[in-house]
């Protein structure tokens, strides 16, 4: 494929993985962002997200990556994406503001003589590119597959994973046209190493929101019966274990404190959205999902009320530490994270609660500053230790964590080779 002179919109944990792959494989790339901060670092070479080095940032901008806040630059493009963030409005609904304005500024680029590629990445409702996107496209007079092409492309990147990243997950791509078709899969077959076509845009936009809708449904089938098998007496994590030795037809998920993040406590709701609005029905999988996975902070409180009656005391006046609370191991992100719903509940038991988080300098939950705990080995001064987040560092300092009540949410401390570590509980 020739080089293609890339604009990427929005310039986040989506956005950033798509530069990364497009100065790769030598297209010239401009990043568009509406936070001045963000394109300031990144031509600084600083970078904000975590798969990203600051070396690789330099290492981008001495090959041409230009960032940049003003629209103005987006002149002579010939493949727009757009990797803004779809979040939910204060009613719960979608909130599609940000894909809506990247959609206009672009609208005043394209011309027909280039016949630009315009490719949605953004979690979003079946509809919203055919809808949404190409009315305000198609507002400047030109239209869509005649003057430039219109394609979904849901990204898949999964923050933290080393062996799953742009490069080498499939990607979807579906066209309004099987020429946009044609034209997205040409773009991104010159990056990733496989492409799959769907039969449309819908089919695409719906496949993210199955994807996701799966993994939050599952995560919430293990948290329920996590809890009844605790009242049962049964070990929850011994069961998984021993199910996941069946080789076909069962995939493992694990409990934990809840959802979060950008994605699996806020795209079920697109779709959820969607069917209500277009059918008038609910989707019961969907919300019943969330009730549960939104129960299991109060929960793990409840566990760590549960701990300290066994142990005679109360969790009222007593000094809490949370260990890890991203919502994903090994990164910097609290959005959504399960983390502030357990030190909420904890406080309103009377609980006095710290943290300890390399990732995360401060934190404050309802504006109120959570303590930080620098080291470790203070959690000596702790009545109980609470692990959320299983970041690497916590596996591999083991011996440093030490208090009289220990409950492990992620099962990870907790059970090592197989076996029960006597010191900690498990969720
Ligand atoms: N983070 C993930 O793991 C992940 C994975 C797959 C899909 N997604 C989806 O990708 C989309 C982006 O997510 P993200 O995690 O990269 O978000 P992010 O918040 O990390 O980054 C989005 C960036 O877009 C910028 N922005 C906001 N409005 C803009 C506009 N109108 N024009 C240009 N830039 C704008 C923001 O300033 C921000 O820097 C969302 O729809 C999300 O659901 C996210």
């Amino acid at each position: 494929m020739q080089i293609q002179r890339v604009a990427v919109l929005g310039l986040g944990y989506v956005g950033l993985p798509l530069v990364r792959a497009c100065v790769a494989n030598g297209h010239e790339v401009i990043g568009f962002d509406v936070s001045q901060r963000v394109t300031d670092n990144l031509a600084l070479g600083i970078s904000h997200v975590d798969d990203v080095s600051d070396s690789e940032v330099k290492d981008w901008l001495a090959q041409g990556f230009l960032p940049t806040a003003d629209a103005s630059m987006l002149s002579q493009i010939d493949v727009f994406v757009i990797c803004v963030p779809t979040p939910l409005s204060s009613d719960g609904t979608p909130d599609l503001s940000a894909v809506e304005s990247a959609a206009r500024l672009i609208t005043g680029q394209i011309h027909s003589g280039r016949r630009p590629l315009v490719v949605l990445e953004s979690t979003t409702y079946p509809g919203t590119t055919e809808e949404i996107v190409k009315p305000i496209l198609e507002s400047g007079g030109l239209l869509a597959a005649q003057d430039f092409s219109l394609a979904f492309s849901p990204e898949r990147i999964d923050p933290g994973n080393a062996t799953w990243t742009f490069e080498n997950t499939p990607k979807l791509v579906g066209g309004y046209t099987s020429q946009c078709a044609d034209r997205a899969e040409e773009f991104y077959s010159s990056l990733t190493t496989k492409v799959v076509r769907t039969k449309g845009l819908k089919e695409a936009e719906m496949a993210k929101l199955l994807e996701n809708t799966y993994r939050h449904v599952n995560i919430a089938l293990v948290n329920e019966l996590a809890k009844v098998s605790h009242l049962l007496g049964i070990d929850f994590w011994d069961v998984i274990a021993a199910a996941e030795t069946k080789p076909h037809g069962f995939q493992a998920f694990r409990l934990g404190p809840g959802v979060g993040g950008h994605c699996i406590p806020i795209d079920p709701n697109y779709l959820g959205h969607r069917v209500r609005a277009e059918l008038g029905q609910s989707l019961r999988f969907v919300e019943l999902a969330q009730e549960i996975n939104a129960s299991m902070p109060e929960y793990v409180a409840h566990r760590v009320v549960e701990l300290f009656a066994k142990a005679g005391s109360s969790v009222s006046g007593s000094k809490v530490l949370l260990l890890g609370i991203t919502y994903k191991p090994d990164i910097a992100d609290v959005r959504e994270s399960p983390a502030y719903g357990v030190a909420r509940s904890l406080r309103e038991l009377g609980a006095h609660v710290s943290y300890h988080d390399e990732h995360i300098a401060q934190w404050d939950v309802d504006g109120e500053a959570v303590a930080r705990v620098a080291a470790l080995a203070q959690s000596r001064e702790f009545d109980c230790t609470v692990l959320l987040q299983s970041h690497m560092r916590y596996l591999e300092c083991l011996d440093e964590i030490s208090s009289p009540l220990m409950l492990d949410t992620q099962g990870r401390v907790a059970r090592i080779g197989g076996a029960h570590v006597p010191a900690w509980s498990t969720l």
